[in-house]
């Protein structure tokens, strides 16, 4: 049995409690952050403190502990839990109190939950090698998906839909152009330029992205962040996603028609090896 940690405790998971009443349940006023683990250690846990910060600064919530201590908490779990390859999921909610739309009081303690999974193979998972298929479908969030909160049924319903149609995933889109992946950002590359959607309120400011796009400059590839459409996608040379637990995995058919030639492209490749290269050697 795993042990979790619920608001100052480490638990065995079936032990672990929260208030009916807490805000996240009731109101999805909480949000959230995953962090990938390769040989024990986390990967770009400042990136994810950083934007945790700024989703709660977003949201006017509390921080629930100093990041040195969140630091500590996540390395406990990873030990208590003896994860090797796997993802730690951490929550923090405005807390419990009775329904109201308004908010608590500032003093009503925040609420800060954290998991682990497992995931042995994490790093080398078979659609890397096969790349994966997705669906488009209309993005139907909030305004606000740069920050990172728990109002995931709209993503839930767009990996059912993929499922529904022998797909892996969906990518959303707006007024034309693709926002993002369900639960990762979306790449295309033409003629050698990488090509995602700009930061804004439109998508998550992806921790995996903010690497990825930092290696490809360095590395001399040219990237352009500006919206694409399915038409170009589909037109594309290669395609691909990121995400803390996908790293860099291709995007081989959308909507059934197949991106370059249906395999793996060389750019997405190269990318993952990079990110996986450096990520390891930069984990904590
Ligand atoms: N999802 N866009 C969306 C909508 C996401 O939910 C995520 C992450 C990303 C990629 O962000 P990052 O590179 O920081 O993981 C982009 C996580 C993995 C999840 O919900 O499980």
């Amino acid at each position: 049995m795993r042990t979790v940690y619920v608001n100052g405790e480490f638990l065995p998971e079936d032990q672990a409690r929260i208030s009916i009443f807490d805000r996240g349940f009731l109101f999805a006023d909480g949000v959230y952050e995953v962090t990938s683990v390769l040989g024990g250690k986390l990967v770009d846990f400042p990136g994810h403190a950083a934007r945790l910060t700024r989703s709660l600064d977003a949201l006017d919530m509390r921080s629930p502990v100093p990041e040195e201590d969140l630091l500590a908490i996540h390395r406990d779990l990873i030990a208590r839990n003896g994860i090797e390859d796997g993802l730690v999921y951490l929550q923090v909610t405005r807390g419990a109190a009775d329904r109201d739309f308004l908010y608590p009081p500032d003093d009503t303690p925040p609420t800060l939950v954290l998991f682990t999974q497992a995931k042995p193979g994490l790093a080398d998972n078979p659609l890397a090698r096969t790349g994966m298929s997705v669906i488009t479908i209309p993005d139907r969030r909030w305004g606000r998906r740069d920050i990172k909160t728990v109002q995931l049924l709209y993503p839930s319903m767009g990996k059912m839909m993929a499922r529904a149609e022998g797909a892996d995933d969906a990518w959303m889109v707006e007024d034309g152009h693709v926002t993002e992946g369900t639960s990762n950002n979306a790449y295309i590359v033409k003629d050698g330029t990488i090509v995602t959607r700009q930061l804004g309120e439109e998508i998550l400011h992806g921790i995996t992205r903010r690497a990825v796009l930092g290696f490809a400059r360095e590395a001399q590839m040219r990237v352009e962040e500006r919206p694409f459409t399915v038409e170009e996608a589909r037109a594309a040379d290669e395609a691909f996603i990121t995400s803390a637990s996908s790293f860099v995995t291709p995007v081989v058919r959308i909507d059934g028609t197949a991106v370059g030639d249906g395999t793996p492209g060389p750019v997405a490749a190269r990318l993952r090896e990079i990110y996986m290269e450096e990520s390891r050697k930069a984990a904590i």
